[in-house]
């Protein structure tokens, strides 16, 4: 509806992305993407994924059943690059009439071929290729998508795109990395402009955020150097125009830039997985922190620390930093599990975010995610679904989270 927005009930979604689900690489002409031929974990590959791109009607059906208000699925630059805007017309139109509010991310780390053999996000043109790409879709889905979301988790694609390279493109440039972040941030800002322009309803953005934990007092430092680079170095930039002091000087920034990246937005995004605990480097380690394991608390099948109380923590860091905070959203929560149909593990896990999402004021909680999906370095090892997917027959079944989050939404 038009005025979800301004409704005081928790927005309830799920959320997904196109290169993690689509498949069919190659239809309506799709170009090539940074991920299509990236060496993924014991050689999966997303050329199939779930074959959503075919299937959108059932799994739209899954939604509609669940009882979501929206649904945060990301648009493919890829298929746009080759006109093919039809898929995303019919996706929203089947939302549309199944009830349930639609959410664009325009970009979900599917980065053209082209545009990265062109330089990527180390080239400031990059940016205003992806403002070109945002009018296009646009002007084409403006009048029926509820939210915007110009980019998903910038710091991801910084930090493991082309810090560490464990993403696509694979660049392992450490600090040479930080141009990357201004140009995403400026490409946010401009991609804001645009959707503005076409009359889009709400923007806003989606950054993961993460807790900085200190292993020790001592170890104070080593957490504000991660939490600029992880939490600040997009936070600051998109709400309150500045850079952290500790990395300022190694952006490349235009004057006026920074008033394009902090165009006011109508909602703010937390993507929310874990805090990260952090220590003072070791001799030799040219980064200002090491990473320490947090092992006092459960781990998902990832290996990761379920910290509930991370996500509420998380929600007032943000709200201290910005006076102006535009209401929030977790447009991402959720969990990694093997295999079983029987996931009470899932289950504790939302519950138990759900109340803290709750407890922190946020708008709405947007489960990660519908369905098992390719998790990028780890392919299909990982699997985060509300609903179980047989990647031999695509066959999917909801799990008993499913039913759980369906009887949650209801209450
Ligand atoms: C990303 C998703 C990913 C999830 C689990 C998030 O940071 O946006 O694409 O699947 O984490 O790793």
């Amino acid at each position: 509806s038009d005025d979800f927005l301004g409704a005081d009930d928790l927005l309830w979604g799920v959320s997904t992305s196109a290169f993690q689900i689509e498949g069919s690489f190659t239809a309506a002409g799709r170009r090539p993407s940074t991920w299509d031929g990236f060496p993924a974990f014991e050689g999966d590959d997303a050329s199939v994924a779930c074959d959503h791109y075919r299937r959108y009607r059932e799994d739209v059906g899954l939604m509609r059943s669940l009882g979501v208000g929206a649904y945060r699925f990301s648009v493919s630059w890829p298929r746009v690059l080759a006109g093919d805007l039809a898929f995303y017309d019919r996706l929203v139109d089947e939302l549309l009439a199944a009830g349930i509010a639609p959410v664009a991310t325009l970009y979900h780390w599917d980065t053209p071929l082209a545009v990265e053999q062109a330089g990527g996000w180390l080239d400031r043109d990059t940016a205003h290729r992806f403002a070109e790409y945002a009018e296009r879709v646009a002007a084409r889905l403006a009048d029926r998508v509820a939210m915007w979301i110009p980019i998903n988790e910038p710091a991801m694609v910084t930090l493991l795109g082309y810090a560490t390279g464990q993403h696509a493109p694979g660049k392992a440039l450490l600090f040479d990395a930080l141009p990357t972040a201004h140009h995403l941030n400026l490409a946010h800002g401009l991609a804001v402009q645009a959707l503005r322009s076409a009359g889009a309803r709400a923007v806003g953005t989606a950054n993961n955020h993460t807790p900085t934990w200190p292993a020790s007092p001592a170890d104070a430092p080593a957490a504000e150097a991660y939490a600029d680079l992880h939490n600040w170095l997009y936070a600051d930039a998109q709400l309150a125009g500045r850079y952290p002091d500790s990395l300022a000087d190694r952006l490349p920034i235009v004057d006026g830039d920074l008033a394009i990246t902090s165009a006011p937005l109508d909602f703010y995004g937390v993507n929310y997985y874990n805090p990260t605990r952090l220590r003072l480097p070791s001799e030799g380690n040219p980064l200002p922190f090491e990473l320490v394991d947090v092992d006092e608390y459960p781990k998902t099948g990832f290996g990761w620390p379920v910290v509930p109380s991370g996500l509420s923590e998380m929600v007032s860091l943000l709200r201290d930093r910005f006076a102006d905070l535009p209401p929030v959203y977790v447009t991402e929560s959720g969990c990694s599990y093997p295999h079983s149909l029987q996931d009470t593990e899932r289950i504790a896990y939302l519950d138990a975010h759900i109340a803290e999402a709750l407890k922190a004021g946020v708008r709405g909680y947007f489960v990660w995610s519908l369905m098992d999906n390719f998790e990028w370095d780890s392919g299909y090892s990982q699997r985060f679904g509300l609903v179980h997917v047989d990647y031999a027959t695509q066959e999917r079944t909801p799990r008993a989270s499913y039913e759980w989050y369906r009887d949650r939404i209801r209450r």
